[in-house]
């Protein structure tokens, strides 16, 4: 399979733009720019880029919603990657800094801003540097600030730094962060695209949609749409991680089966026992089961059956590691993350994690396993922003493919079982 996403990984310098020029850099704005606008938003659309922060929603749309808007508006990369399990942003940022400031400065190019800013999560600080001296390179040479590659077309990127918070992930939270306010979501409509950033129509998207973006104008729709199936086109980068031989980032095309990505591109079980389950999306994503590792990587299969890409991580788990002790670490999660905003996952996360711990115990019983269940459908139903929704997602997959490990230990869970069963 041929890289196009992260194809310039590590072969330049990040303090030098003529090297990145000379790899094939820029060759996607000056396209944009000598063909037009509408060509560039029909590429990003026949192309189907979806957003590759987790919401997967269409760049081309939320770059014309954009381009539609009067007056000033801003460009705003989404570098807060806090998902556990998900570095594949932090690579790019390494590695390819400078493919994000020319998708920015493509974003910019086609709705009309003149500045935008990159929130790069408080982990990541030290690539900080790294990102201005790319801007900074990109600035001597005319790619980036005042009439770039001699057209009328100002663009400047502004860099933050987060807190450390996963909620900070979260479009308003991340922009109510940069206000100076506490980072916790805030009511929509409106949308960021109408009111974000300093309450000015906003462009938001991930580090990877960006770079997916300059990919698609420098080698063109047709190149970029060879690899991957009908519905889900491309590549994607996905961070694969847990008890696999060769953890890392990897650019795989749409299509790729999840066995396929295990063992050809991971290696197989690192300490060679049975795989239990894979995790995909994060924390918040569902548990896939082995039985489903057949399953081709692709928007459309995962839908089907229930699962989600999200952001495409992959953290995978073998049978040493015990179901409830996973779900703890995950939960446990969610409960240290929640901003307190909002009552159900507020206190929903309390009740979870000393269910489980009462699971673990050996001291749970029937009524707690039906207050968990309670919980959960109220967090889904009532959670004030995505963290609270999405929190018991791993949860409601392990009732459903491993409800015997997780139940079995709960007083009176056997017997009821068995009587239903007779
Ligand atoms: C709790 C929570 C955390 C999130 N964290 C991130 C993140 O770290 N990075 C990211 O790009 N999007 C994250 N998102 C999604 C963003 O809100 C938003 O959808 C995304 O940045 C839009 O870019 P995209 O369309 O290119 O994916 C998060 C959403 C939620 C609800
Ligand atoms: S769902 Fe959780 S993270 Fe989101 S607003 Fe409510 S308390 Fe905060």
């Amino acid at each position: 399979m041929r890289p196009l996403i992260t194809e310039y990984f590590g072969k330049y310098k990040c303090n030098d733009v003529q090297s990145y020029v000379d790899l094939g850099g820029y060759s996607g704005l000056k396209k944009v720019i000598q063909k037009g606008v509408d060509w560039a938003l029909e590429e990003l659309k026949a192309a189907d880029i979806r957003g590759r922060g987790g919401a997967e929603y269409p760049a081309w749309r939320k770059w014309s919603m954009a381009k539609g808007r009067q007056g000033e508006k801003l460009i705003l990369c989404n570098a807060d990657e806090g998902e556990p399990g998900s570095f594949k942003d932090r690579d790019i940022l390494l590695h390819d800094p400078m493919k994000i400031i020319e998708g920015m400065t493509i974003a910019a190019y086609c709705t009309g801003a003149k500045n935008g800013y990159i929130y790069i999560r408080e982990e990541y600080a030290h690539i900080r540097e790294r990102f201005i001296d790319a801007c900074e390179s990109a600035k001597s040479q005319g790619y980036l600030g005042n009439q770039i590659l001699g057209q009328d077309f100002d663009f400047d990127i502004h860099v933050n730094i987060g807190a450390g918070a996963y909620i900070c992930g979260e479009n308003t939270a991340l922009i109510e962060s940069m206000h100076g306010m506490a980072g916790r979501p805030r009511l929509k409509p409106p949308r960021v695209g109408e009111k974000g950033l300093f309450g000015l129509p906003t462009l938001v998207n991930n580090v990877e949609t960006f770079v997916c973006a300059t990919t698609v104008f420098i080698h063109g729709k047709g190149v970029y749409c060879q690899s991957g199936t009908e519905k889900s086109k491309g590549n994607k980068v996905i961070s694969l991680s847990g008890k696999i031989k060769h953890a890392g980032t990897y650019e795989i095309p749409f299509g790729m089966t999840i066995n396929e990505i295990l063992n050809d591109l991971g290696g197989g079980s690192k300490n060679g026992l049975k795989l239990s389950f894979v995790q995909s999306g994060g924390a918040s994503g569902p548990l896939i089961p082995a039985s489903e590792f057949d399953m081709p990587f692709t928007y459309e299969d995962f839908k089907d059956r229930g699962f989600v890409i999200g952001a495409g991580s992959m953290v995978v788990v073998d049978e040493s590691m015990d179901l409830i002790d996973y779900l703890i670490a995950v939960e446990g999660f969610f409960h240290h993350e929640s901003c307190g905003k909002c009552t159900p996952c507020r206190e929903g996360m309390v009740h979870i994690v000393k269910i489980l711990d009462k699971i673990n115990n050996q001291t749970a019983t029937l009524k707690d396993l039906d207050k968990l269940k309670r919980v959960m459908k109220v967090m889904v139903e009532a959670s004030f922003c995505g963290l609270g929704t999405t929190a018991p997602t791993a949860l409601y997959s392990a009732f459903k493919y491993f409800e015997e490990d997780l139940c079995k230990n709960i007083i009176g869970w056997e017997a009821k079982n068995d009587s239903s069963n007779h």
